[in-house]
This record gives C-alpha cells, structure tokens and sequence, in this order.
C-alpha cells in the first residue's frame, strides 16, 4: 500500500522503567516520509477512581504484578494494525479511532497507558513531519496563538503516598509568585529547596527524598510543616506572601475512609467534610496559602461547593475530582466545586482527550496546572505541552533527580524564545 508522507508506518512499544523503578509504557512512532516519535507514559500513586485505566500485567513473579507487557503487546498488535496508514496530523482522528477501538470509557480493554504512549509518540512524529517544535504543534492543536512560560507549583515537603505516610498532607509546595521571569522563578525555587533541606537538618530531621524529590520531615501537625515552609522562605530572603506563597495538595481522596470521613492518621483525628473546610479556612488564614488542590474527597460533590465558598478567594485544584475528564470538569463549573483544574495526561488517556479537558477548565473560567505524576520518566512532554496550550501552572514535583530535571530544563530552553511569562495573578482571568 502506497502511504502519504504524513502516514503511520509504524508503530512500536517497549516496556521500561519509571522514577520509582516500575514499568511502564515507551512508544515510537515512525511517519512513511522517516519522521518519528517517542514518548512514555508517567503513572500514579495517588490515583483517582475515575482515571483512566492502567493496565498492568499483574504476575505476581514479575516487578511484583506491575509489568506492562499486556499494554505493550496491545501496541505493538492491535492499535499497530488498526493505525498504520492513518494520518498522523490528524490527532483528533487518531485518538478517537484508538478510543473506538478499545471500547471502553475508561480505556480498559487495550489500557490507556497503550494508548497516551501512541498518542503521544505521534503528536511529536507529526510536529516533526510539519517542521515545528513540539510545544508549537500542541499550541496549534489546542487552537492556542500565544504560548507561554508557565508558573511552577513545586514539592517542597512531601508526605501521604508520596512519603510512606510520613505526614498526613501530600505536598506542601511553593509559588514563587512574585518572580517576573520564569528562570527567576526556578532559581527562588532552589533557594528555598536549599533553605528547607537545611533547617531540616539542624532540626534533626531527615533530608532524605520522597518519590518527587521533596523532603520528607514527617511532622504530624500539619501546621508544622507549613512554619517550617515559611521559615523556609525567609532564610532564602523572600518575603512570604508576596515573593512567594504556599500550595497544598491534601489529596484527601488518599485520606479517605469507608465512612466517607477524613482520616488524619498522623495527627491522631478524623474529620468529617465541614471540619475539613474549617481546618483548611483556619491554615489559610494563618499561613501565605495561595492554593489547595484536592481539599475534599473525589466523592464528596456535595460538600465542594461549601468548600469553593468559604475559600473561592484563593485557588482550589480539583486532581481525583476531575480526573483530566471534560464531563468531570463541565460538572464542577455547574456545581461550583473549585475554581481550577489538575491537567495529567495519563488520567484521560489521549492527548486531543487532555486539550477538551483544558478547554472544559477554561470555558468555565477555571484555572488550569498542568501536572506530572510520582512516576516519571525522563520525557519532558508536559513541559512543552504547558508553554504550548499556555496552560498557566505546571507541577513536576521538587527540584531533584533527572526525571523532574527534566521537564524545568526543556522550560528554561523555552525560555530562550522569548514567551511571556504566566505569573500568577492573571490565573482566573488568564484564559478567558
Ligand atoms: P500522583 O500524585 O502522581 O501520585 O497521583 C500527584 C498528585 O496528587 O498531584
Ligand atoms: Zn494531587
């Protein structure tokens, strides 16, 4: 069969191994014309009951039921034989021919990280074929004419599933919302991190890494670890609150309990939805919080609104509640659940599925963070993918290790080409 230039002519998957030493899914795709793609596929641990699906091989013999050889196989067997020939440019057509494949809403049958590694590969194929940059591609997919350098949100102190439990709250991270360029941002960012990592030390503290690189402190007040964020940006000579402000990701979908109540189990308490709200008014009153994301359970759609209410001033990040779904989102706009949403590719499953979730967030006046995962790998995809649907945020974890490295450092290469730089303020109203 004759193909066009612009044609799959190949699709191959492998297996390989993420930050955390498990496997995941690495695709390539090869165009007729020679041009070509490759991506990998991050993963989860505090993942959302309504992502889409990962399949993982579950034989206990091998990297403890977490092989991916199924998804592989998908690739390299069915979507191969049902992509080849298929135009690449046309990404929409591509993804929805995969997700009609499958079959599934939540991608189960072929797995949806089969699927994103595809997905992927090929965006990066065809903007190859077109003679574009990556995140100029995805800015032309996303309908988007001015990219820009997004606000980092970076993982300072970690605990939840990112840190054994060690504190009860996920991330307590930091915006440096008052850098005026992107590189400046980067460079506060490390001195805090430096700043943080010492007063840990003097406090007889570990300053060993969590699973995104940030320290891990293991205080069971949660207040603590937010003294010590403020400390933290002092010693590196920021003011806090204006320089740069503070971030939570509770992630309470992981504190979750049979009941539906919220279990702090370091803190020795459990607390319904209203004490909940009350404990996250009470730290943003007392502490420069600019930001919580999954301030409530992914369940608890009745008690967001009260939420979105009581602290709607600053920035509530819907990540398990949204689950990069545009239906997700559409019913968050309607019921005032948050006012932005967590981006992360592999929770939708495709890339054109990941930009209607984007476009859901900003048609209803939310905010938007694009997001990597606690399995990395050291693709930079998201990085380029935030400069160009100008998403506004980007969270990759802390300032360590190559996998999160790698993202920071493709942005400051993007840099050089002059994109604005998001800020903060201009969040809500950034893309309207
Ligand atoms: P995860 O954590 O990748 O383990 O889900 C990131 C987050 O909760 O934002
Ligand atoms: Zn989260």
């Amino acid at each position: 069969m004759a193909l066009r230039p612009t044609a799959i002519r190949s699709v191959l998957a492998r297996q390989i191994l993420d930050s955390r030493g498990r496997p995941t899914v690495e695709a390539e795709v090869t165009l007729a014309n020679g041009a070509s793609g490759r991506a990998s596929v991050p993963s989860g641990a505090s993942r959302g009951a309504a992502e889409a699906f990962e399949r993982r091989d579950g034989n206990p013999d091998r990297f403890e039921g977490r092989g991916v050889l199924g998804a592989v196989a998908a690739v390299n067997g069915e979507i191969s034989a049902a992509v080849v020939g298929h135009g690449a440019v046309d990404q929409r057509g591509l993804d929805s021919l995969m997700r009609e494949l499958d079959g599934t809403p939540e991608l189960s049958r072929l797995g949806a990280n089969a699927i994103l590694a595809v997905s992927l590969a090929t965006v990066r194929a065809s903007a190859t074929a077109l003679g574009q940059p990556l995140h100029w591609r995805l800015a032309d997919l996303a309908g988007v004419t001015a990219p820009t350098l997004p606000m980092p949100m970076v993982n300072i102190l970690s605990g939840g599933l990112h840190a054994s439990r060690g504190m009860d709250v996920q991330d307590f991270l930091m915006i440096p919302m008052g850098a005026s360029t992107y590189g400046q941002a980067l460079e506060w960012t490390l001195r805090v991190r430096v700043a943080a990592s010492s007063l840990c030390e003097e406090a007889g503290l570990p300053t060993l890494l969590a699973d995104e690189g940030g320290l891990a402190p293991g205080f069971a007040d949660g207040a603590d670890a937010l003294l010590l964020m403020v400390r933290a940006f002092e010693r590196a000579g920021l003011r806090p609150g204006e320089d740069v402000a503070i971030a939570l990701d509770i992630a309470a979908s992981s504190l979750t309990d049979a009941e539906g109540g919220y279990v702090f189990h370091r803190a020795g308490r459990v607390l319904d939805s209203a004490a909940m709200i009350d404990l996250l008014t009470d730290w943003a009153a007392r502490f420069p919080i600019v930001s919580i994301e999954d301030g409530l359970g992914e369940e608890d759609w009745a008690a967001w609104p009260g939420l979105t209410q009581r602290l709607g001033h600053i920035q509530l990040v819907g990540d398990d509640l949204f689950a990069t779904q545009a239906d997700r989102i559409d019913r968050g706009v309607r019921e005032g659940a948050g006012n932005a949403a967590l981006i992360k590719i592999n929770q939708n499953g495709t890339l054109s599925g990941t930009l209607d979730a984007i476009a859901a967030a900003w048609a209803g006046g939310f905010a938007t963070v694009i997001s990597a995962r606690s399995g990395e790998t050291e693709d930079a995809f998201i990085a380029d993918l935030a400069v160009g649907v100008a998403g506004g945020q980007i969270k990759i974890g802390s300032v360590r290790t190559s996998e999160r490295m790698a993202k920071y450092n493709q942005l400051l290469r993007l840099e050089e080409e002059g994109f604005a730089f998001a800020g903060f303020r201009s969040l809500h109203a950034a893309n309207a």
